[in-house]
């Protein structure tokens, strides 16, 4: 199987991720669930074993030489990730566990400081629960409300909508950049403007743009960008918080113990610097070295070459997808990533994965943790395939092989 697009060898590249080399039940492994996961390329997991391999240290800890070499690597790391998505400066990044931890922090800090009574937080129909609950024990906690854009019939956000929601109450806005669910890409430079010249800060959840796409946070304006390390070719456990530099500094540590704290005794305790008032504990340092190696890795391949490769595969799949009678594709927006979430005819979509599985292609099935976008668009749960960079054409044709097959086990 040769895939080329331009200089774009997806066969070669796949040999760079050793699981997608198995058989699973017996069928060589689809694996379209990227939007849950990605898969690994052996560098990344290489760096992981190298690490713990020759350097396993604790960081900013010790004078020995092998913290100095585990302080440097996991530094070196977040310089990687700054240059990545073009922070202004490293400390401006905080590694957490992932883009839960990432939003749950700045709900626990920046909102309990800036968030009171009556004041609102503007969210969308399409958030994952991650960019909603937190949110909303927020809100239950300061008698604050949160406000929702909706989306229409394609999954796209009513901008005018948003625009009507912004209001002298509105203290943050927080809309994730594509959807997990349907796939729209949302238009953040234009929402982060509008929100911006009302004074008002924003938060972008990137855990799905991240893996597909360029992501310059100076020219998107935001205030807070947040990702996981694991959908990024990286390890779990890992995950960036991205926050301008004036509201880290201004908002409370979210975790306390050692590595925060400048100096502590039982009358006053003051905090350390960015980045570390905010990495109370040991970190996950390998976490963050496999996520700068996974960044590495990115680099050779050129995201802007995985956006048009992707896109291209987005296209045929949509195209397949939409040939099949009864099926439905929710999330038809015209900006849209790598997501093909449906729905077919009236079987489940927990069958569809199940009968998908045993011809080892690997879907995502559920609600996929965005219960009001199912509750828009009047269904239960979709099927849901994800692409990544690594996925080919005929990954696509043995897809809707498969989905033929669901329809005849249910004719
Ligand atoms: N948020 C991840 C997904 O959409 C887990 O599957």
């Amino acid at each position: 199987m040769t895939t080329t697009s331009g200089t774009f060898d997806v066969a070669r590249i796949r040999e760079d991720f050793p699981l997608l080399k198995q058989t699973v039940n017996g069928k060589p492994l689809v694996y379209l669930d990227n939007a849950a996961t990605s898969q690994k390329p052996q560098s990344m997991i290489d760096a992981l074993v190298r690490y713990y391999t020759t350097e396993n240290s604790n960081v900013h800890r010790g004078v020995h030489t092998l913290s100095q070499l585990a302080t440097d690597d996991y530094e070196a790391a977040r310089t990687k990730v700054r240059k990545f998505i073009n922070a202004a400066e490293d400390h401006e990044l905080i590694y957490v566990r992932g883009t839960t931890e990432g939003i749950n922090l700045v709900a626990q800090t920046f909102g309990r400081q800036n968030i009171g009574q009556g004041d609102e937080i503007i969210i969308s129909t399409m958030e994952h629960h991650s960019n909603i609950v937190p949110w909303q024990i927020l809100c239950e906690e300061k008698g604050a409300q949160l406000k929702v854009v909706p989306i229409n019939d394609s999954g796209e956000l009513l901008i005018d909508e948003y625009e009507k929601l912004l209001s002298p109450r509105t203290k943050l806005v927080s809309i994730v950049h594509q959807s997990n669910a349907l796939g729209t890409i949302n238009p953040m430079e234009a929402i982060i403007e509008m929100a911006h010249s009302r004074g008002v800060p924003v938060l972008v959840d990137g855990a799905q743009s991240i893996p597909h796409m360029t992501i310059d946070v100076q020219k998107m304006g935001c205030d807070f960008f947040v990702f996981s390390g694991h959908k990024l070719f990286g390890p779990t456990g890992i995950g960036i918080l991205y926050g301008k530099a004036e509201y880290l500094n201004a908002m409370p540590p979210y975790q306390a113990g050692g590595e925060m704290i400048r100096s502590v005794s039982f009358e006053k305790t003051t905090y350390n610097v960015l980045p570390h008032k905010f990495e109370a504990g040991t970190p996950n340092i390998a976490g963050a070295i496999g996520l700068g190696a996974a960044i590495d890795y990115l680099n050779d391949l050129g995201m802007e070459r995985i956006n048009t490769y992707e896109k291209e595969l987005l296209d045929y799949g949509t195209d397949c997808l939409s040939r099949i009678e009864g099926l439905k594709i929710i999330g038809t927006a015209k900006e849209k990533g790598g997501i093909l979430s449906f729905v077919l005819g009236d079987i489940h979509p927990h069958d569809i994965g199940t009968i998908l599985d045993t011809q080892g292609i690997a879907i995502r099935t559920g609600h996929h943790c965005a219960q009001p976008v199912m509750q828009r668009f009047g269904i239960p749960a979709t099927a849901r395939a994800s692409l990544a960079f690594y996925n080919t054409k005929a990954e696509i044709d043995s897809l809707v092989e498969g989905i033929d097959r669901v329809l005849e086990v249910f004719s």
